[in-house]
């Protein structure tokens, strides 16, 4: 690891800002697999509010997310990072007529942003120039829409969440360059990484990623968080990844908090456990044990940080 430049950077940061902000990925179905009510949202919301005003959700249309969870956010002071699913061209088409539908019926203020795509390019899903474009249309499409003060949604922030190594591939550069943000995803968890050494690997690759944005965008001052990071308290192990509640806690303190004490925002992966995930086999039977709460709402782990060292 490049330790001078990870203490360089982190120093341009923290000069803007003291101490990153924390946000939460929050599902959108219940432990059902339904799509959450607004009643459902409000009682997330009620839980979140000690620790964070802010959410971010994967999509507009599924689940109808934007229209049902908009107003519920709003009612309880919160702002989201909403999602654009730019995949395919029918998608991608709902989740544009959502934001033309419901984006009226919420204020300007509510929309912390848009990010368009989560990991497309990490999955391929999309080239670097295509996410460009459809940035740019998604951009272009709130010119044209009103909030519920009569405001235009002109300026609000248009990005895209990725993985971190796809960022520092320079094959990202397109979209980055359109992007008025980009956030980086790292899970060390998925890198194999021993609990040892797992937030030194996850301060490397946000500290690339980050060093990679603000060299394309030509200025330290950016809209900049950790889009997903967190570590599974349940499941099989991963290489040298084991999945526990004490690990997770550990990841929380060492990766999570110490990132935010250099000025880093974070939105943790994830609120709570999504028990409505298939039982698959292998390794993915940890994908029900993300969140920071269990299925029931209980919390896991003590989520206070200690700024002070
Ligand atoms: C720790 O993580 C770094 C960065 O990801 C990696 O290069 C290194 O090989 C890891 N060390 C061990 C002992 O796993």
């Amino acid at each position: 690891m490049r330790f001078s430049t990870i203490v360089a950077l982190a120093g341009a940061v923290s000069s803007v800002q003291a101490i990153g902000q924390l946000a939460f990925n929050l599902g959108v179905k219940d432990n059902q697999g339904n799509c959450k009510s607004a009643e459902e949202y409000k009682h997330d919301f009620s839980i979140l509010s000690s620790y964070t005003k802010k959410v971010r959700v994967y999509a507009a249309s599924d689940c109808n997310t934007l229209e049902i969870l908009g107003p519920a956010a709003e009612e309880a002071g919160f702002t989201v990072f909403f999602g654009i699913w730019p995949n395919d061209d029918a998608h991608f088409q709902a989740e544009q007529d959502a934001l033309k539908t419901y984006l009226p019926n919420i204020k300007k203020s509510t929309v912390e942003a848009i990010t368009v795509g989560s990991e497309a390019l990490y999955r391929a899903d999309l080239t670097a120039q295509e996410l460009s474009d459809k940035i740019d249309t998604i951009r272009d499409l709130l010119k044209d829409v009103k909030d519920s003060d009569g405001e235009s949604y002109e300026g609000t922030q248009v990005g895209f969440v990725d993985s971190w190594n796809v960022l520092v591939d320079g094959g990202s550069r397109p979209a980055i360059q359109s992007a008025d943000f980009v956030f980086a995803n790292a899970f060390s968890y998925w890198q194999g990484q021993t609990q040892n050494n797992a937030s030194y690997s996850f301060f490397d690759d946000i500290m690339q990623a980050l060093q990679t944005i603000q060299g394309i965008k030509g200025e330290t001052d950016i809209n900049f968080w950790v889009g997903e990071t967190g570590w599974p308290s349940e499941g099989t192990a991963f290489e040298s990844s084991e999945p526990s509640v004490d690990n997770a806690h550990a990841f929380w303190n060492d990766a999570i908090c110490a990132i935010r004490g250099w000025g880093i925002n974070v939105i943790a992966f994830e609120a709570f456990d999504e028990a409505w995930k298939p039982d698959t086999s292998g390794t993915s039977d940890v994908e029900k044990y993300w969140g920071v709460w269990d299925a029931d709402n209980k919390l896991k782990y003590q989520l206070s940080c200690d700024f002070s060292s």
